[in-house]
């Protein structure tokens, strides 16, 4: 059976919306997962109180909060420190050997939200004396997670489970010593950001700025459809050296995209490849 009258409707509708949310404010969610966006789009209709796709779309073009409240639904900014610990243990075997041959390091976290994975990193690799000749790049195409992610404070009942990931990842030290609590916060080190560069961009609609020996784009994918991964992986082929390595984690894969064949696996489970052709 083909798709209802109703279903055709509707997407027309949720194409007219986010053609809108592109053309008029530059965000473009058009090739994001089609059933994910529609539900967060629902979402957004009911919590304004409207009716239709349509009204939520008059009402965005013409009520600058409601674009803000709209977009904040369409993008998943959820994270921790150490995610998944047995990637950054991987990364430890598999990646610091690797890195410790090289003068300079340029690290490129793509999608990196509040910042949690960049810091996690930087504890890392100064762990490992890699830090100081380590420039890492932050980007995340949300301005306001950005500004989180400069600030460098997390709410502090997070600590106790994201001592138990870095502890999972290898950690050899005492992690409490990476931050000083502050009332219902923690404050990390200002050494660990000395060598980050935070910036805004979006790998859907801006280009390669740099070439980087490692890139970390972890559950950002898991939003688009197969044509936009397509093009991410291209952007990401891109902006890796030869043998640069590229870290998906666990929810991402290489397999089935137009550039499988040119990376060799360095771990099959945590998704890290390296570049090879
Ligand atoms: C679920 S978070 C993942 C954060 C971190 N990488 C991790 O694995 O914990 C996904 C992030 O990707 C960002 N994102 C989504 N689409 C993007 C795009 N087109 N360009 C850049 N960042 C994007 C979102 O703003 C969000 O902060």
């Amino acid at each position: 059976m083909g798709p209802s009258e109703s279903d055709e409707k509707e997407q027309v509708e949720i194409e007219l919306l986010l053609e809108a949310m592109y053309r008029l404010f530059g965000y473009d969610f058009r090739n994001y997962a089609y059933a994910s966006i529609r539900r967060r789009i629902w979402h957004r209709v009911h919590a304004e109180r409207l009716g239709t796709v349509t009204a939520l779309t008059d009402k965005m073009i013409h009520d600058r909060g409601c674009m803000e409240r709209l977009l904040s639904d369409l993008t998943i900014h959820v994270t921790e420190m150490f995610r998944d610990p047995e990637v950054f243990r991987s990364f430890r075997h598999n990646v610091v050997p690797l890195l410790k041959t090289y003068p300079f390091i340029r690290i490129w976290h793509a999608g990196c939200s509040t910042g949690e994975e960049v810091y996690s990193m930087a504890i890392l690799l100064h762990e490992e004396g890699l830090l100081d000749r380590t420039r890492i790049y932050a980007t995340d195409m949300s301005a306001t997670v950005l500004d989180v992610a400069r600030q460098g404070v997390f709410p502090i009942e997070r600590m106790q489970q994201y001592t138990r990931n870095y502890q999972e990842a290898g950690g050899t030290e005492s992690f409490s010593d990476y931050y000083m609590a502050r009332y219902e916060s923690v404050i990390f080190q200002s050494f660990l950001k000395k060598n980050i560069v935070f910036a805004q961009h979006n790998l859907v609609t801006d280009g390669s700025f740099n070439e980087f020996h490692v890139i970390l784009c972890r559950n950002v994918m898991i939003y688009f459809n197969k044509e936009l991964q397509n093009h991410v992986h291209g952007l990401l082929y891109d902006s890796l050296s030869m043998f640069g390595v590229l870290l998906l984690g666990t929810k991402e894969s290489i397999n089935f995209t137009r550039h499988s064949s040119q990376f060799d696996d360095l771990d099959l489970i945590n998704r890290i490849y390296r570049k090879v052709k």
